[in-house]
């Protein structure tokens, strides 16, 4: 883990309100895995006080990329950087995905902008593993579909794909054993985690998720990201340093 100022390299818009921030870091390239996150403090300021967690989206030699949407004020200052600016960023944080476990085929899946750690997942099983990628989103303005393999597609409103979730195609999908023993890696809204873990649980199939809760620290200092186990093998875990990444029947994600 390393804490740098990084340079910023660009900051680009590349659907309706989802930006793109590229900025420059060596050590987190090289040392980077696909599922752990960063912690950027977005002002020289003191307000906003805490850091904020963004999935690694992509690495291009010596820089890297995260993307979000405006849903606050940090990451409405982030998308106003600019070439010439800096942020301070804590990283590579988490835990990654497993993806040297036993299965064939990589199901990776994702709602909204949970499709923040697949472009680094499916670089790093391409040629490896057989990759099917499911995508949803509410409308077809809200899918980010690049650098991905196989693409499956769900929107809520039935601008694009499937109309209706992704796990619902996905159900269907895998009914037809299109995939040889698969596993799959997901990430996005609870209550589509949720969902995923009891597919998973109905067809027997391992299932990793990613969890986006609250964080302050990031790195297991501040004990603020707590998750409940149902594993029995404790009563928490903190998000930030025993996952973001969790086997889907290790933690409690229904209410
Ligand atoms: C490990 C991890 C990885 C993440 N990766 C990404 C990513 O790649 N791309 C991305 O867009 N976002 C990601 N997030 C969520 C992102 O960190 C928050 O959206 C961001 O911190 C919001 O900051 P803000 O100051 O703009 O919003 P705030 O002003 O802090 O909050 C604005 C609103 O958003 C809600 N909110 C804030 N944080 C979260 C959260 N984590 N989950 C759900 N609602 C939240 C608040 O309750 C409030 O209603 C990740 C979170 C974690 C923990
Ligand atoms: S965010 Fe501080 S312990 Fe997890």
């Amino acid at each position: 883990m390393i804490q740098a100022a990084c340079p910023v390299v660009s900051c680009e818009t590349v659907g309706s309100d989802i930006h793109v921030l590229e900025f420059h870091s060596p050590e987190l390239c090289s040392t980077v895995k696909p599922g752990q996150f960063v912690n950027i403090k977005v002002s020289n300021s003191c307000y906003p006080l805490l850091r904020r967690p963004f999935s690694v989206y992509q690495v291009h030699h010596e820089t890297a990329q995260v993307i979000f949407s405006v849903v606050g004020i940090g990451t409405g200052i982030l998308a106003a950087k600019r070439l010439g600016d800096v942020v301070d960023m804590i990283g590579p944080l988490g835990s990654p995905f497993r993806v040297d476990s036993d299965y064939e085929t990589a199901v990776l899946v994702a709602g909204g902008l949970g499709v923040a750690p697949l472009p680094l997942l499916t670089q790093s099983m391409r040629g490896k593993r057989n990759i099917a990628t499911f995508l949803g989103a509410r409308s077809k303005d809200r899918l980010v579909s690049t650098h991905l393999e196989n693409l499956n597609v769900a929107t809520d409103d039935g601008s694009a794909g499937y109309h209706g979730t992704v796990v619902d195609l996905l159900r269907h999908e895998l009914g037809k054993n299109r995939f040889p023993r698969p596993k799959i890696f997901a990430c996005g809204p609870i209550g589509m985690l949720d969902g995923l873990d009891r597919l998973a649980r109905d067809l027997g199939l391992p299932c990793e998720v990613s969890l986006e809760g609250s964080m302050a620290c990031g790195f297991g200092i501040c004990q603020g990201c707590p998750i409940e186990r149902v594993d029995h093998e404790k009563k928490y875990s903190l998000v930030c340093k025993e996952g973001p990444v969790f086997d889907s029947r290790s933690v409690r994600l229904r209410k």
